[in-house]
């Protein structure tokens, strides 16, 4: 039997391993996986280059000014299967996870032009269903009638653990403490701002895996995704 394909929407605190069971998941329903987060790590890494943000100042009007000249894309990486971010038409889904970007992101995501334009972006990749979003207002706000919405929590330690890990396995220096602040500050940041602050939609199923390993997640998530996908 084909069963009517459904918008899975993800949303959940920094570092709670989002991307990585929304990229399980959308691979063993056959659905398209879009990393929200990624877009406006792309666009804080072009403010970053033109100068607009840094560690002592934040011209957000010159970036509101440049916004029509940001054009951002996915492009299917051959090797991975993995889709990429290209912010016109170059290639920096290894750049957007540097920690640098991940310092000035929250700041960049509360411009409520950044967020209009991106929210629209995808929408249109949604629109067609068959999707899983993740990212921090999928549910309340992207795609606020999604048959399924996740929120994924977990401690900050067990977070900010999990992202040294991933940092420096990467080659990256930094240190847990750096870590553990920039994740205390975009939670706060992130769930504070005016526009489409971080928070669960009433419908959500909340989901704190900060007990689960990564398998016990993803069967979790499948199920509870298989039995959404059979009763829409
Ligand atoms: O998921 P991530 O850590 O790559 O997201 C980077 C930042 O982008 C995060 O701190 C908040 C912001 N973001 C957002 O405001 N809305 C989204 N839908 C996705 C991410």
């Amino acid at each position: 039997m084909e069963y009517k394909k459904i918008i899975i929407a993800i949303d959940g605190h920094s570092s709670t391993g989002k991307s990585t069971v929304a990229k399980q998941l959308a691979k063993a329903l056959g659905y398209i996986y879009v990393d929200t987060g990624a877009m406006y790590r792309a666009v804080s890494l072009y403010a970053m280059r033109k100068g607009f943000i840094d560690e002592s100042m934040f011209d957000a009007e010159a970036l509101e000014e440049k916004l029509s000249e940001i054009e951002l894309k996915f492009e299917i990486n051959s090797e991975t299967g993995l889709a990429e971010v290209v912010l016109n038409g170059e290639n920096v889904e290894r750049e957007i996870r540097t920690l640098k970007v991940s310092k000035f992101v929250s700041k960049i995501a509360a411009v409520s032009s950044v967020r209009k334009k991106l929210v629209e972006q995808q929408q249109k990749m949604g629109k067609d269903k068959g999707i899983v979003m993740d990212g921090r207002d999928i549910g309340t706000v992207v795609f606020p009638n999604a048959e399924l919405k996740l929120f994924m929590t977990a401690t900050a330690k067990d977070r900010a653990e999990r992202r040294y890990l991933e940092l420096t396995e990467r080659g990256e220096k930094v240190t847990y403490e750096d870590v553990l602040k920039n994740v205390v500050n975009r939670d706060h940041i992130d769930s504070t701002r005016k526009d489409s602050p971080l928070r669960k939609a009433e419908d959500a199923l909340k989901i704190d895996n900060s007990n689960l390993t990564l398998k016990e997640q993803f069967e979790q998530i499948l199920q509870i995704s298989k039995t959404a996908i059979e009763t829409h």
